[in-house]
């Protein structure tokens, strides 16, 4: 039944491609070049219809994208479950391709003088790397370490080396192998600056990339935004005390329209806030304590240990940049999904792809609450109901978590529902504040 259904919209979505196509789409204006005076970060979707790295093989259609962002969804998921899991079980999908992709990117840049590059921002990992000219495996745009007068390689003996992941010591230099999702890397411990916006840190330690195989990774590198002990957080917690915010803008943004403030000045004095948990089993994580769910004005009946934060497991809710829909676990997000369709009545309710609550009249819930402790945030459509351009087609916009085999599952508040709102992380404070922001 569910089948014919995708199916059927499967076939429908051809169709309105071929028109579109026939059509002769405009290419989008865009508006893409850097703004020298802000001290803020410009953040950009990666699959934006302007955004350089936008593959090339992805259409500009609605239905499409759509659809393309929930299969990274679940290998995002996937991985993240995996990250999680207790050491001494086999990681879930072992044998199975975990594909997953960050989904925004800002501009590093890297050395003096300086070597552009776009990196991918994941709040959910705490490593930096990028890929280096020599480099097996890896994209056209390198970081070239030759041209840098601040570029320095750490030897096997420095401090740093130790923290690094499945470290070795090859002609000297302190080099290390590990993975991001089913990818993997095989990199050199460096350092050099880096400028991000307008404010340079210097001696900044990263990973080259030597060598690279697997589907995963981000083409121009990665800013982990995590605050285990390597991550940029703890390597400038002079300059940032481990503070920043950032406002995702939407992925159909045509310009770099979102932000990413490092440090403590400029941030939102009065913005509501629930507390930041600290999970030893993931200890990059940004765990809050969500305690229910609103939908309309009715609060839906879910199980505490749905929501139940758990360092033993890794179990509990966490704030990620890198999953584009959010994804509760079964019981809360059926009774979610229950109260839309009552309220929905007697409409006719339908699939796309990984979304079981579509309609094609428009959906009236006005609004859905997350609950945590000490903070309430309201939804407002835009941040729950994703609409087809033609708008014929509306669908909830949230997912039952898949199933994580033997892992605990997390439930994730993801990138669109965190869209134009600004997320401040204040790590000394333990807490984490949400405030409405329109960054488009
Ligand atoms: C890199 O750092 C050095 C030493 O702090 C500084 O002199 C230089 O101006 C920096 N370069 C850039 C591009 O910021
Ligand atoms: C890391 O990967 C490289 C290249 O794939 C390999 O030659 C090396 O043995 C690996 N090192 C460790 C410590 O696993
Ligand atoms: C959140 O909303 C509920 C009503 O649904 C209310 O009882 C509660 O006090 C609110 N919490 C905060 C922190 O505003």
């Amino acid at each position: 039944m569910m089948k014919t259904t995708s199916l059927k919209y499967l076939f429908s979505l051809i169709a309105i491609l071929i028109f579109s196509l026939a059509n002769g789409q405009h290419a989008p204006k865009c508006d893409i070049e850097e703004d020298q005076s802000s001290s803020d970060l410009k953040i950009i979707h990666v699959n934006s219809p302007c955004s350089p790295l936008r593959p090339k093989t992805l259409t500009l259609s609605w239905e499409h994208t759509v659809l393309h962002m929930q299969s990274s969804d679940k290998a995002r998921l996937q991985y993240l479950s995996s990250l999680v899991a207790v050491p001494s079980i086999v990681p879930i999908a072992s044998g199975r391709a975990v594909t997953q992709n960050p989904t925004y990117i800002v501009r590093a840049k890297i050395g003096t003088p300086a070597q552009t590059l776009l990196v991918a921002v994941d709040t959910s990992n705490d490593a930096a790397w990028v890929p280096c000219t020599g480099c097996v495996g890896c994209s056209s745009v390198t970081y070239n370490p030759v041209k840098s007068s601040t570029f320095k390689p750490l030897a096997c003996g420095a401090s740093q080396c130790k923290q690094v992941p499945n470290p070795s010591c090859g002609v000297k230099t302190c080099g290390f192998n590990t993975t991001y999702g089913s990818s993997s890397v095989s990199a050199n411990l460096v350092q050099d600056n880096i400028t991000l916006a307008t404010e340079s840190v210097s001696g900044y330690t990263f990973g080259c990339i030597q060598k690279a195989s697997g589907p995963s990774l981000p083409a121009q590198g990665l800013l982990g935004l995590g605050r285990g002990p390597l991550s940029l957080l703890s390597q400038t917690n002079n300059l940032y005390k481990s503070t920043f915010s950032y406002c995702l803008p939407s992925y159909k943004s045509l310009s770099f329209t979102g932000s990413l403030r490092l440090g403590t000045s400029r941030q939102p004095l009065r913005i509501k806030t629930t507390q930041l948990l600290k999970n030893p089993r993931r200890s990059s994580f940004y765990y809050v304590n969500l305690v229910s769910i609103r939908v309309g004005r009715r609060v839906v009946s879910i199980p505490p240990s749905a929501f139940a934060f758990d360092p033993n497991t890794g179990a509990g809710t966490v704030f990620d940049s890198g999953t584009v829909f959010t994804s509760l676990v079964k019981p809360a997000y059926i009774a979610v999904r229950d109260e839309v369709r009552r309220l929905m009545g007697s409409a006719t309710v339908s699939s796309l792809g990984g979304f079981d609550t579509c309609y094609t009249v428009p959906i009236t819930v006005p609004t859905i609450t997350l609950m945590f402790s000490g903070m309430n945030m309201t939804l407002p459509q835009d941040n729950f109901i994703i609409r087809s351009t033609a708008g014929t087609t509306s669908c909830l916009a949230m997912a039952a978590a898949p199933d994580a085999g033997v892992n605990s599952v997390l439930n994730v508040i993801a990138s669109f529902q965190q869209q134009n709102h600004r997320i401040l992380i204040d790590v000394p404070n333990s807490k984490l504040g949400v405030a409405r922001e329109a960054c488009s």
